[in-house]
């Protein structure tokens, strides 16, 4: 039963500049006005405020990281971090958190990418080879963290299935909590919302960022509260090497007394489309490979580059420090997208971008905590990500590096 009512619902758009969203309401079912208006009822017009924000605001003053462990620092210091990783992950107190809720449109297959099979001659799924990387290290702490998993309204039942029809891939049932990533509404380029369908207003996922409020507004903080977590290793599901709770990353965030961790790799080239570490106005901060500007990108010092350590989206958070640093203050950000919508009458499919989507992104998350440890690892040994069918950061650059990584595919 909907609170809202349709002339309550005009008044309430018509302040806001929407009342277009009721253009086809007359011609709906019953069912079909209850959707229209609950969905009316649930956005959150508030975040088209930021439709006057920059795509890419200027950034402060960006200097270089100041510490940072690199693979040689950590070699030496590997026992002393992998024993007080281990010992907290032992005592139970680090849950991962999958991020599963993006489209992966760069890599062209339809349906959740972790259901992507990624092997050749045996089914081996995205998902498969990353809890297989789980494994290892539950086979070394002797204990199975919660692992949040976030999707999407869209791909939320096949991810769930595809877990269920493989057994949840031998890990505890029980220890897996999917959670359904919050939305924002889209717009075009003038800040009206669209409509996906005569009676559903067009809504999107809020961007990588969202996934520790959707995590608490799902209710899910209860178990975090209840277990005592208090560090959350959040990844993506692009990359098929990489190490999730890895005991010497933690070990050694925890012992720098840093309230993040971010996992990065030396770049290939300053060509490389990667985000970079650095310093934004004396605070730790991600820049984008297309905010950079040429005299950072190229700038060298005793033959490397000075911003040569790109994120691999694989961070730590202490979740004492996310409760009082966030609290609802992440910035939106506009994407130019493409976007279904009616018009006049008809549902469009455009093939260039028409309007905004509002995405949050987790880098601005490590920005706020003040602090952040940069942890080197290797990239032929940790980073394999699948964001394109070819090329670079492909199926292809993948799979050769998780046979050169003994994985039989
Ligand atoms: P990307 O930035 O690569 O976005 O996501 P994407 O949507 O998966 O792929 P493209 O750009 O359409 O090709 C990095 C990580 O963040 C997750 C993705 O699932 C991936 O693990 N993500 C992204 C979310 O969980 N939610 C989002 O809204 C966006």
């Amino acid at each position: 039963m909907n609170k809202i009512t349709y002339e309550r619902a005009k008044i309430y758009l018509t302040e806001r500049g929407q009342e277009h969203l009721l253009k086809y309401y007359k011609e709906l079912s019953k069912e079909e006005r209850d959707l229209l208006l609950s969905d009316i009822e649930s956005v959150n017009f508030n975040i088209l405020k930021n439709i006057n924000a920059k795509p890419h605001k200027p950034r402060g003053k960006i200097t270089p990281l100041t510490s940072a462990v690199s693979v040689e620092a950590i070699r030496r210091r590997r026992i002393q971090f992998e024993a007080v990783g281990l010992n907290i992950l032992s005592e139970g107190k680090v849950a991962a958190v999958l991020l599963a809720g993006g489209q992966g449109s760069r890599l062209g297959f339809d349906g959740p990418k972790g259901t992507f099979n990624i092997g050749v001659s045996r089914e081996l799924s995205i998902f498969e080879q990353q809890m297989d990387n789980i494994r290892a290290v539950t086979s070394l702490s002797g204990r199975c963290f919660p692992l949040f998993i976030m999707t999407s309204s869209v791909n939320n039942a096949d991810t769930v299935k595809f877990f269920e029809n493989h057994n949840y891939f031998g890990y505890p049932r029980d220890r897996v909590y999917f959670y359904v990533q919050d939305v924002a509404p889209t717009c075009d380029f003038n800040g009206k919302v669209f409509l996906d369908s005569k009676c559903r207003v067009s809504l999107a996922p809020n961007g990588n960022g969202g996934w520790y409020s959707s995590l608490v507004n799902s209710g899910l903080g209860r178990i975090l509260e209840r277990e005592g977590i208090e560090w959350l290793n959040v990844y993506s599901v692009d990359n098929v090497l990489q190490k999730i709770c890895d005991p010497v990353f933690i070990g050694a965030t925890v012992l720098t007394r840093c309230r993040c961790g971010a996992k990065v790799v030396k770049k290939v080239s300053p060509e490389e489309k990667v985000g970079v570490l650095c310093l934004e106005n004396g605070r730790p901060a991600i820049m984008e490979y297309f905010e950079m500007p040429d005299e950072l990108k190229y700038k060298t010092k005793k033959g490397g580059l000075v911003y040569g350590y790109g994120v691999t989206l694989n961070y730590l958070f202490n979740v004492h420090d996310l409760n009082l640093t966030l609290n609802g203050r992440l910035p939106y950000h506009l994407a130019e997208k493409a976007i279904a919508h009616m018009s006049n009458g008809e549902r469009v499919t455009p093939s260039k971008p028409c309007g905004y989507k509002f995405e949050t992104l987790v880098v601005d998350m490590v920005n706020m905590m003040g602090s952040c440890l940069a942890f080197e690892v290797e990239r032929e040994c940790e980073f394999a990500p699948v964001k394109n069918a070819t090329g670079a950061d492909s199926v292809d650059s993948a799979r050769e590096l998780l046979r050169k990584n003994g994985v039989h595919l």
